[in-house]
C-alpha cells in the first residue's frame, strides 16, 4: 500500500493595510534607510493598527480567504494549529478564536509556541495527523502581531519586525508529493539572547515591569545573528543530504525572512543560487511565525506541482529547523 502524505493543497496570507517606512522609522529612533536596508534587507513593514485587535485577525483573515479559494466548508475542518508568540491573550488560545471566527464549528484547535520556527513546528505537528489517517483536513496559521511586543524606542529591534501571517490547508495524499521530511531542534540556552521578560508566570506585570519596559521583546541582535547564520544553514544542508538532494533538485529555499544576510548564508551553504530564494523580506520584515506562510503566498503562482521545496527557520528559544516537501499542485 501506498503511503500517506500530508500535501499543502492551498496556502493564504494576509497582512494589515498600514505602512511603516524606514523613512517613518527615521522620525522616531536615531537609524535610517540605508543602514536598515544594507544590514537587513527590509524597506517597509507592515502595523495592525486599531484598538482590540489581536493576531487572531491575521488568522481569521487569512483562513477565511483559504477557504474561499480551495472552496472548503469550514465545518469539514478537524484541527486548526496557529504558532503564535504574539496570542490575543496569554488563554484562551488564539487558535481557538480564530477556530469560532471563521465557523470550523467541528474542529479542535491549539497553539504552538516557537517563535520564528513556529510554523515549521506547527506544519510537522498537522502533518502527523494526516499521516496516521486521524484527520483529513487540518489547517496550519503562523502569524504574529509583533508591534504588540516592540519597543519603539529600541532601534535594534522596532526596525526589524512587522504584522501578518497565513495559513495552509493539509490534506492526505498517496501521490509523490508533499511534507517527506522534518528536522526540528531546541536549545533552552539561546533564552537569555532573544525573550520577553516580563508578563509571564516568572514576572508577572507590575507598575516596576511596565516602567523598566520589559513587557517588549529583548534581542542581543548580534548573538542571534551568529546563531542563526550557523543553525539555519547547517540544517538546510543537513535536510537536504539525508534526502540525498542536490542543489539542482531544490526548486526552492523558502527562508524565514529575519535578515537578508542570514538567508544568503543558508542559500550559499546549500549552493544554491537566488534566483531559488524565496525574498519578501523588503516588504513586511520579519513577521516572526508569519514570514514562511507568507513566502509560499507571494510565489504561490511560481510553484509546480513536484516542486521540491526547502523550507528552513531559526528563532527565539532558541529554536530552529528545516522541512523538506514537494509541492502538490500546479498554478490555478
Ligand atoms: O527572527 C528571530 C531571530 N532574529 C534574528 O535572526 C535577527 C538576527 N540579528 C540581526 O539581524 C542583526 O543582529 C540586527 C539587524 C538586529 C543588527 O545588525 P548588526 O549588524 O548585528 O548590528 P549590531 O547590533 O552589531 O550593531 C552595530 C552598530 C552598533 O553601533 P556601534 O556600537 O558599532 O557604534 C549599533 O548601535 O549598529 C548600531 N545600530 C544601528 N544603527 C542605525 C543598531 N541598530 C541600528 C539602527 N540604525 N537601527
Amino acid at each position: 500500500m501506498k503511503k500517506t502524505r500530508a500535501v499543502i493543497t492551498g496556502v493564504q496570507g494576509w497582512v494589515p493595510d498600514y505602512i511603516l517606512t524606514n523613512r517613518e522609522l527615521e522620525t522616531m529612533v536615531d537609524t535610517n534607510d540605508e543602514w536598515i536596508v544594507t544590514r537587513t534587507g527590509i524597506k517597509e513593514r507592515r502595523i495592525l493598527k486599531g484598538e482590540d485587535k489581536g493576531t487572531s485577525v491575521i488568522g481569521i483573515n487569512a483562513v477565511k480567504g483559504l477557504l474561499k479559494k480551495t472552496n472548503t466548508n469550514p465545518e469539514d475542518i478537524d484541527l486548526i494549529i496557529c504558532a503564535t508568540v504574539t496570542p490575543d491573550m496569554p488563554f484562551p488560545a488564539t487558535a481557538n478564536i480564530i477556530a469560532d471566527g471563521v465557523g470550523a464549528i467541528n474542529s479542535y484547535s491549539f497553539d504552538i509556541s516557537a517563535a520564528c520556527s513556529g510554523f515549521l513546528y506547527a506544519l510537522t505537528i498537522g502533518s502527523q495527523f494526516i499521516e496516521t489517517g486521524m484527520h483529513k483536513k487540518v489547517i496550519i496559521i503562523g502569524a504574529d502581531k509583533m508591534s504588540s511586543i516592540i519597543d519603539y524606542q529600541d532601534r535594534a529591534t522596532c526596525i526589524i519586525f512587522g504584522d501578518g501571517g497565513g495559513a495552509v490547508l493539509l490534506e492526505p495524499t498517496t501521490e509523490d508529493v508533499g511534507v517527506i521530511d522534518s528536522l526540528l531542534h531546541s536549545d533552552g540556552s539561546g533564552a537569555p539572547y532573544l525573550h520577553m521578560k516580563a508578563g509571564g508566570s516568572r514576572k508577572p506585570a507590575t507598575m516596576e515591569t511596565i516602567a523598566a519596559r520589559e513587557h517588549y521583546a529583548f534581542q542581543e541582535g548580534a548573538s542571534v545573528f551568529k546563531f542563526a547564520v550557523t543553525n539555519m544553514a547547517e540544517v538546510s544542508a543537513e535536510i537536504m543530504e539525508r534526502n540525498n538532494l542536490t542543489a539542482e533538485d531544490v526548486s526552492w529555499l523558502v527562508p524565514h525572512q529575519a535578515n537578508k544576510r542570514i538567508i544568503d548564508a543558508t542559500a550559499n551553504r546549500m549552493g544554491i543560487g537566488p534566483d531559488k530564494v524565496m525574498l519578501n523580506i523588503e516588504k513586511y520584515g520579519n513577521t516572526t511565525a508569519g514570514t514562511l506562510p507568507l513566502c509560499l503566498w507571494d510565489y504561490e503562482s511560481r510553484l509546480k506541482k513536484g516542486d521540491n521545496i526547502i523550507l528552513a527557520a531559526f528563532g527565539g528559544g532558541f529554536t530552529w529547523g528545516s522541512i523538506y516537501l514537494k509541492w502538490g499542485y500546479d498554478p490555478k
